[in-house]
């Protein structure tokens, strides 16, 4: 299988791909990314992906690397230089290469690398299957909206879960309230039978899966509310599940060791699950 990167500039074979060690990225977590789905050669909600990342370089004052068409049209032509069908697209943008320095640079160019891989997604029919997860202190800054490649927390906190055998992280606030998840929106479905999900805003990263399952129950009629919700609320949920680009709807069927309802997927994260894999199908 080809592997194919473009950096700046330039698309490169993987080995040559390589950036220089002041880019801003690496000394500084001085960068912005985005992962987008890709099934059956098409980009799964692309443009939402991509008006998200000019959000995420505007809010930190960092230039666009080019137009947005032209950004497209890479995406595109990475995605068929690796001969992609399903897999997922990774665009990184830093504020470039220029000396050590703290405040921004006077003069550096944006770097923008763009790589593309392949995975195996649900089949049209796949039912979807339930994982555990830990809820986790949130230790993050208080602009969790831009998708900055500064991820340690979310890393410390996966890594906590993985040693303890769960699929996910919960950020969870030292006061309580469930943010999200490591790398995903967190979900429950409430006593009342109510859909609740972390309003948009500085404690969590507006996912654009999230965007979607909220169009997807709308569409299927679903009572849902975007309020914070407690801890206490995640345990004694019906059922609770995380969305995002690579996970789609995934149930969480335990968290902390404790059952989520009865422990098993329940109809709510079922349908979503459905609906999503039907509409990234369709796209
Ligand atoms: N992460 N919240 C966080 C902290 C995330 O990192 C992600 C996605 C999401 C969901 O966003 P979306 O639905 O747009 O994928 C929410 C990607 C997949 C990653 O870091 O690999």
């Amino acid at each position: 299988m080809p592997r194919v990167t473009y950096i700046d500039g330039a698309y490169r074979a993987y080995a040559d791909a390589l950036v220089p060690f002041e880019d801003r990225g690496y000394q500084f977590a001085d960068g912005v990314y985005e992962v987008i789905l890709v099934r059956r050669g098409r980009l799964i909600d692309d443009a939402p992906h991509l008006e998200r990342l000019l959000r995420s370089l505007r809010e930190l004052d960092m230039p666009a690397p080019c137009a947005l068409p032209v950004l497209g049209q890479i995406v595109r032509e990475t995605l068929r230089r690796n001969r992609v069908e399903d897999g997922l697209v990774y665009i990184q943008v830093s504020r470039g290469v220029a000396p050590r320095d703290h405040v921004f640079p006077k003069a550096a160019k944006p770097m923008l690398v763009v790589t593309a891989k392949r995975r195996t997604w649900p089949a049209a029919d796949a039912t979807p299957k339930g994982v555990s997860a830990l809820t986790v202190l949130d230790e993050r800054w208080a602009r969790c909206d831009i998708k900055s490649i500064g991820l340690l927390p979310n890393v410390l906190a996966k890594e906590k879960a993985r040693q303890a055998g769960a699929a996910e992280a919960i950020l969870v606030s030292a006061d309580g309230v469930v943010h999200e998840g490591g790398s995903s929106n967190v979900w429950i479905v409430d006593r009342n039978g109510v859909l609740r999900t972390h309003p948009l805003g500085p404690r969590i990263l507006g996912g654009v899966t999230r965007a979607t399952v909220k169009t997807l129950a709308e569409q299927a009629q679903l009572r849902l509310v975007e309020e914070p919700f407690r801890l206490e609320d995640l345990y004694e949920a019906r059922e609770a599940f995380v969305t995002s680009a690579t996970s789609f709807v995934k149930p969480i069927v335990s968290v902390d060791g404790r059952r989520i309802g009865d422990g098993e997927v329940g109809p709510v994260a079922r349908r979503l699950f459905g609906d999503y894999n039907a509409y990234s199908l369709a796209a």
